[in-house]
């Protein structure tokens, strides 16, 4: 049931709210001072690196948390797809921790790649929304993300609830190590606990969204861009724009245009930049003003101060909520969303049974 939406993609973008207001009930306890994990929890004093592994939207939840886990807690994270993970047959070093992420817990690659680290690893550990599902039962440790059953195929209340049971998971980890105090992980828990407010506040630039959507479905080529963990997040809005509008879409790493991809660049190019005002944000503006002094049409993402200080001859802006930098990621997995949905409806293209593709991939 679409409760009065038109796609079920547009009811579970709303929903992101509501359902991580209960993951997050789920992992942090009352008073907001710690993390609470599912029996036999996880030691993460003894870990020596993790391997992240899973496919599509999934796999770019484990990109944003390799750097959550290596900033924040200061283990070594290897990231990679699960198709390419099981036949590279990777050597394992003892007290490596093995984690998968998918809704589903049934995709074949995923599944295929934790039989391959049984026995291997020190510890399976799954990050599922189907708790009975192949992936969380043969895992020493199932984490679920309680996004509640996701109809449409485009993945969009799972992407934010992995990275929300992903980032409580680095907090718990860095914690546990002793690189964060105990001050510190409570203002993290208790910026987490704001984030469901925020999400509520962030659907309020749907309108904008869909004017800006008219145009870009009319583009043929659409780049994102992004650095830090929102070069993950320029991953997952292209990858979205894709699969439901039909338009191509590639993400790059901000500091890799010059690279390679600055040829793209023409005003039939937009190029959409994905950038809160952090730490990294010069850098990102530097590379966008590369864009513009060649022509190319940006719409840039961020929030008040980035706008401020950096949309002078940007094409567009969207303005998100301010927010704690390493939680940024959650937040703008809405404006990706809301763009494709808004796109794909400004084409006609059917948004939740796009052409070719199937919710749940079983077969490799
Ligand atoms: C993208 C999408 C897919 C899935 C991928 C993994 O919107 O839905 O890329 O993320 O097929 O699926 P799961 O998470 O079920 O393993």
């Amino acid at each position: 049931d679409k409760s009065g939406y038109k796609h079920f993609m547009a009811k579970e973008i709303a929903e992101q709210p509501t359902v991580l207001q209960g993951a997050l009930a789920h992992y942090i306890n009352a008073d907001a001072t710690g993390v609470a994990l599912p029996a036999p929890g996880l030691d993460f004093t003894k870990i020596e690196r993790m391997t992240l592994v899973a496919c599509g939207t999934a796999f770019y939840a484990c990109m944003v948390a390799k750097y959550w886990f290596e900033q924040i807690a200061r283990i070594p994270v290897e990231v990679d797809v699960a198709s390419e993970f099981r036949y590279r047959e990777p050597p394992v070093t003892p007290g490596t921790v093995a984690l998968f992420v998918s809704q589903s817990g049934e995709t074949a690659d995923t599944l295929a790649a934790l039989r391959y680290m049984q026995g291997k690893a020190s510890k399976i550990v799954s990050v599922v929304n189907v708790p009975e599902s192949s992936i969380a039962r043969e895992s020493d440790l199932a984490l679920p993300i309680l996004a509640g059953t996701e109809i449409g195929v485009a993945s969009t209340k799972a992407f934010t609830c992995q990275l929300t049971t992903l980032a409580i998971l680095a907090l718990n980890a860095a914690h546990a190590r002793g690189q964060m105090d105990d001050a510190t992980l409570a203002k993290h828990l208790a910026d987490l606990r704001s984030l469901p407010g925020i999400l509520n506040l962030a659907l309020g630039i749907e309108d904008k969204v869909s004017s800006i959507a008219a145009e870009l479905s009319e583009a043929r080529d659409i780049l994102f861009l992004g650095r830090g963990a929102m070069y993950p997040l320029a991953h997952e809005g292209a990858l979205k724009l894709k699969e439901i509008s039909y338009i191509h879409a590639e993400a790059y790493a901000s500091g890799e245009l010059k690279h390679g991809p600055i040829a793209l660049v023409d005003p039939h190019v937009p190029v959409i930049v994905m950038a809160p005002r952090d730490a990294l944000f010069d850098k990102t503006v530097s590379n966008m003003q590369e864009v513009m002094a060649r022509g190319g049409k940006v719409l840039l993402i961020t929030d008040q101060k980035g706008a401020t200080e950096a949309s002078e001859g940007v094409w567009n802006t969207i303005i998100m909520p301010e927010i704690d930098p390493l939680l940024a990621p959650i937040l703008y997995a809405v404006p990706a969303q809301l763009l494709a949905y808004h796109t794909a409806v400004a084409k006609g293209t059917d948004v939740d049974q796009p052409r070719n593709l199937a919710k749940s991939v079983t077969v490799e």
